[in-house]
């Protein structure tokens, strides 16, 4: 059965190494960058780490709009870690993106000219101090749902970039989780913004884990190649599990009058998100898509100088390497 799904997306590689891949693929082993892979198995780690590196880099801007306006120097201090972190975890991505045969000026390209995705979640508002609270404890939150599980995928060095991202999610999502209690705990006006930030941000981070199964374009082939571990429902369905005691410890509601416990399931029965709303985010008509893509085009811009005397002072260094092993011939 996987070698025929396999195929479909190998077109003509020999169905031998397809059918020897994945019975690697099913015995659990991790396939690194030098081994063989089918095409389409590269194409797909290509799209997905690629985008995951572009949604890292991309929720960086959400939060940053907010360090010069933390309310204490500890919250800028916290603030300003975890954003570094956001960038160190495109880092690692980029680099695991790399082993495919990409560099980080393709990928970069294609974010910049709408080619490629990054998550739907950063095309929302950071409007008030609150949000930076739920996007730590929402967004990081089911970040960490979907990272976990992603420890195992199959490509090595995919895999290593999560344990290593998956160490300071942790963090990202508990600092999140303590900003907003203290404002659940605060004053009446405080406790209003954290419910008002729950309330915008509730269904945009059920969106994260991508459309219904049943609507899913990747996940069967995705799951065959245990490129994914879980479906995007099963990881919803947790997160939803997770986050609706935490925000009842909070004294916070969350907006879905349809939400309730299903004794059968032993989990939350909820409303789908507005999935007309996710499709419109992602063809770029979400409230902060252009803001985000001209963002990155600036950046792209203004950092030209800079990696332009990287490469200059490289092929001097490169020139000096070669003249010197000329001279020692
Ligand atoms: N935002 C943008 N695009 C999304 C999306 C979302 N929330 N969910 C799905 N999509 C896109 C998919 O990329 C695909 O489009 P494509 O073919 O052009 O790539 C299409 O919608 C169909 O979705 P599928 O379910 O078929 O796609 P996948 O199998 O790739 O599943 C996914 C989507 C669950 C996001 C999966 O790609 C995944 O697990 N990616 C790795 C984790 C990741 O990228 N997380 C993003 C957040 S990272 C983050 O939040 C950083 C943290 O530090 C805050």
């Amino acid at each position: 059965m996987y070698a025929q799904m396999v195929k479909s997306e190998a077109t003509n590689e020999d169905p031998e190494m397809l059918a020897a891949f994945q019975a690697r693929i099913d015995a659990g082993e991790r396939i690194e960058p030098k081994d063989w892979m089918p095409e389409g198995y590269r194409k797909t780690l290509i799209r997905q780490i690629g985008q995951h590196a572009h949604s890292e880099i991309v929720g960086q801007l959400p939060e940053g709009n907010w360090i010069t306006r933390a309310p204490t120097l500890e919250r800028k201090a916290i603030l300003l870690a975890k954003v570094q972190d956001e960038a160190g975890h495109g880092l690692y991505l980029y680099c695991a993106a790399e082993t495919l045969g990409v560099t980080r000026d393709d990928l970069t390209e294609q974010l910049l000219s709408g080619r490629m995705k990054y998550s739907s979640i950063f095309n929302y508002p950071t409007l008030t101090w609150a949000d930076i609270g739920a996007v730590g404890w929402l967004v990081d939150g089911a970040a960490i749902m979907n990272q976990v599980p992603l420890q195992r995928t199959s490509f090595g060095p995919y895999s290593r970039a999560m344990i290593r991202i998956c160490k300071e999610e942790s963090f990202h999502q508990r600092q999140g989780y303590d900003l907003i209690r203290k404002m659940a705990e605060g004053t009446a006006e405080q406790k209003a913004m954290a419910q008002d930030a729950l309330n915008r941000f509730w269904y945009p981070s059920l969106m994260m884990f991508g459309p219904s199964d049943k609507d899913s374009v990747h996940s069967t082939q995705s799951m065959a190649w245990r490129i994914k571990i879980n479906t995007n429902d099963e990881l919803r369905q947790k997160f939803v599990d997770q986050t609706v005691p935490q925000a009842k410890f909070l004294g916070l509601t969350i907006p879905d009058e349809n939400l309730k416990w299903n004794e059968d399931k032993q989990g939350w029965d909820f409303s789908e998100p507005d999935w007309s709303e996710f499709y419109e985010v992602l063809k770029g008509n979400g409230p902060c898509n252009t803001d985000r893509i001209e963002a990155r085009q600036k950046a792209w811009r203004d950092g030209a100088w800079f990696r332009d005397g990287l490469m200059g002072h490289a092929k001097k260094a490169e020139a000096r390497r070669n003249a010197g092993r000329i001279a020692a011939e």
